[in-house]
């Protein structure tokens, strides 16, 4: 078992999250640099500065070949550049297609057709890599369970920050364990975003007696994540997701409801406008009405979440567990095996840390 301080990190997927997830470890790291955005400056032992970027991967021809440290700046990516990245020594190799590109998204993701595809498992060993986060585009059945069974082939933990459902699945979980790997997932939570304003919100009103009769949550961005998504057909695990996500907590499941993604548009690029509405009864049955407006920059709300998952990944890792990782999941992503309210799962979260899970 590798029980050195640097924690080695593979990214499948060099799009906007991976993008604000490598220059969120460059900025964090720098001598003077802030705590503010961060949940854990430190976790569990673990500084942001120990993160490296060991191994990526994508299919894009504009990023395939490059140092990963140019490769996420390159088109279609649009998040805001907050950190200049200096050349990581980590060359973006050419992923396997599979699913990932829709064909709707053949003009935005160029596919590169002049490299050959490498073989992932063994990339994975050779980069010395310890766990594998897979970024793919949203609707990536086949491509993420690929991905998930090179990673079980190489030894390395799996991180799922995409709502395809493989480290809730018992059978997944199983395989994972008999390897003696952790996993985490599915579908990351962000920081501050629409999934977790609207489980604390709907959970608040439950717990001050109100009865919700119906809500709403509608998602609008610019980026390529949200484009992907104009594909209704690709969108169902996402919006299974992001329901579940909220409803899975409340006592009361009998209201309607409407969760997903709802529009691209385009000049938003990485900024996600989300609007959050609930009608219910109150004191006496009158009704009441509540509405939210969420205005956030997409990829670096999920990089905020991505840098503790990593750094308790390598925890568990250097104690030896293997499986889903119940609380980290629980707290960090959309759909766990088994949701907890959030106050719950963070202090499962704060136990993990404090070895007594
Ligand atoms: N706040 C958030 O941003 C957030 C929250 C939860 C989940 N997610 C999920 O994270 C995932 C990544 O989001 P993003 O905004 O970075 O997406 P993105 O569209 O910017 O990037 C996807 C990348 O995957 C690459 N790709 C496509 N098929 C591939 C394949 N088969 N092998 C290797 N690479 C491939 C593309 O070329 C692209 O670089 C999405 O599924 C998204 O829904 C994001």
């Amino acid at each position: 078992m590798n029980k050195s301080k640097k924690i080695k990190v593979a990214l499948v997927g060099i799009g906007n999250c991976a993008s604000s997830l490598v220059q969120g470890v460059s900025f964090y790291s720098r001598p003077e640099s802030t705590t503010v955005g961060l949940m854990h400056p430190n976790f569990a032992g673990f500084n942001v500065s120990d993160i490296e970027f060991v191994a990526a991967f994508d299919v894009d021809k504009r990023k395939v070949g490059k140092d990963l440290a140019e490769a996420i700046f390159q088109k279609p990516n649009c998040t805001t550049k907050f950190q200049e990245v200096e050349l990581l020594d980590t060359k973006v190799l050419r992923g396997h297609v599979l699913d990932g590109v829709a064909p709707h998204m053949r003009e935005y993701f160029i596919v590169d057709e002049e490299q050959e595809s490498v073989d992932i498992a063994q990339e994975l060993r050779k980069s010395g890599a310890e766990m594998l986060i897979s970024y793919l585009p949203v609707g990536s059945a086949e491509a993420s369970r690929f991905y998930a069974n090179e990673a079980i082939k190489a030894g390395v933990g799996f991180i799922n920050a995409i709502p395809e459902f493989i480290c809730s699945d018992p059978a997944w979980i199983a395989k994972f364990k008999e390897k003696g790997i952790p996993c985490v997932g599915d579908d990351i939570k962000s920081q501050f975003g629409a999934t977790i304003l609207h489980r604390i919100v709907t959970r608040f009103i439950e717990d001050r007696g109100h009865k919700i009769d119906n809500t709403y949550q509608l998602n609008v961005g610019g980026n390529t994540d949200f484009l992907n998504m104009k594909d209704e057909s690709r969108l169902i695990s996402k919006r299974l997701s992001k329901t579940n996500a909220v409803t899975s907590i409340l006592g009361e499941k009998d209201f309607g409801v409407r969760i997903g993604p709802s529009d691209y548009i385009p000049h938003l690029n990485d900024n996600k406008i989300c609007y959050i509405n609930v009608k219910g009864k109150q004191f006496g049955e009158l009704p009441f009405e509540l509405d939210i407006k969420l205005s956030v920059e997409d990829s670096p709300n999920s990089a905020g979440v991505m840098i503790d998952v990593i750094r308790a990944m390598k925890v568990a890792i250097d104690r030896g567990v293997s499986g889903n990782l119940g609380a980290i999941s629980a707290y960090y992503f959309k759909s766990p095996e088994v949701q907890y309210r959030d106050d719950i799962a963070r202090t499962m979260v704060e136990d993990f840390i404090n070895f007594k899970q």
